[in-house]
């Protein structure tokens, strides 16, 4: 059995680091526990992003979040990206690096969107094999985030949690458990995410992302723009209490408020941490978003965080790359 986190330690409650928030960052040097980088934001760049990159990594753990792997594309690996994420890593020391189970683009063509994949054998096998190449190049274990997803496939043959759990233990890697992407997916999907987090392998959850979203009625877009929603804290906790603690983080990409609302929302999360010995049913079914016949519970488009369809954009990535100097 792998060691939980993959030995990873475990780094508390960090912020997404956004250039908006640079001068605040560099005055203040906030009590937060960690920093996750979008990667591309600063491979290509030696100006101002990597001098207060590297005086953020001098002070706070960082880690390296990527975008652009495309992992789940037919195209053959981009060794040249991945050769300045191996070099952006050499010189600034993250704790892991990261990326998402999709697909960027294909025929060099960049979709700049995360896409999903087909949930079967023949692309497991596709993903753990260029997973592994890419662990061997990078000379680490690499960490894979759960997307938010608007489409299924046919051709899937399994769930989205039978794939991962699959995928980390044949490629050996790890899993970054975005538990407002399991929400978001599983309201598009009408599945349970309790279900889901229930069979997720722990062990392997190296970290967490906590993010808002957009409710458009028929479905959820995963727009970082906003506060965590009760049911997706609720969901925290319970992953929280089947992994033992994981890194945290918060997403937020669009709308982006002042840092200190930032960080109280990250902060929000040690009320989560307790275990599920309080009343587990009630905070286990306030986390479902399937539609019941109990009023109460979320649904589509139900509750003060609804918004009106078309309110959103169809990625976070759209937030982040134009963000890339
Ligand atoms: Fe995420």
């Amino acid at each position: 059995m792998a060691a939980p986190r993959l030995g990873h330690p475990l780094l508390g409650l960090g912020l997404g680091l956004r250039t908006v928030h640079f001068d605040h960052i560099l005055k203040h040097w906030p009590a937060v526990d960690w920093f996750e980088i979008i990667s591309e934001n600063f491979m290509d760049s030696a100006g101002r992003p990597r001098y207060v990159l590297d005086q953020i990594a001098e002070r706070y753990p960082t880690v390296m979040h990527g975008v652009s792997l495309s992992i789940g594309s037919t195209d053959p690996l981009d060794f040249e990206y991945l050769g300045k994420l191996k070099r952006l890593a050499a010189e600034t020391n993250p704790r892991w690096i990261s990326d998402h189970l999709c697909w960027t683009g294909v025929l060099g063509l960049n979709a700049h969107d995360l896409l999903p994949i087909p949930l079967n054998e023949e692309t497991l096998a596709h993903v753990v094999e260029r997973i592994r190449i890419v662990q061997d190049f990078l000379e680490r274990p690499l960490v894979l985030e759960n997307p938010s997803t608007y489409v299924t496939f046919a051709q899937s043959t399994m769930s989205e949690w039978e794939f991962l759990t699959h995928m980390a233990r044949e490629a050996d890697c790890g899993l970054l458990l975005d538990v407002n992407n399991v929400y978001v997916s599983s309201v598009n999907h009408e599945f349970d995410p309790r279900e889901y987090l229930e069979n997720v392998p722990a062990d392997r959850v190296v970290q967490c992302h906590l993010a808002g979203h957009t409710n458009c009625e028929t479905h959820i877009i995963d727009t970082h723009d906003d506060h965590v929603i009760d049911p997706v804290w609720e969901l925290y906790r319970l992953a929280h209490a089947r992994t033992g603690g994981m890194s945290t983080l918060l997403e937020w990409d669009a709308k982006i408020p002042e840092f200190p609302v930032l960080h109280a929302e990250v902060l929000k999360a040690r009320h989560y941490m307790s275990t599920l010995d309080h009343e587990p049913e009630a905070a286990l079914a306030a986390a479902s978003p399937r539609p019941t016949d109990d009023a109460t519970r979320p649904v589509r488009g139900e509750g003060a965080a609804a918004k009106r369809a078309g309110a959103g954009v169809s990625n976070p990535i759209a937030y982040i790359v134009p963000d890339v100097t």
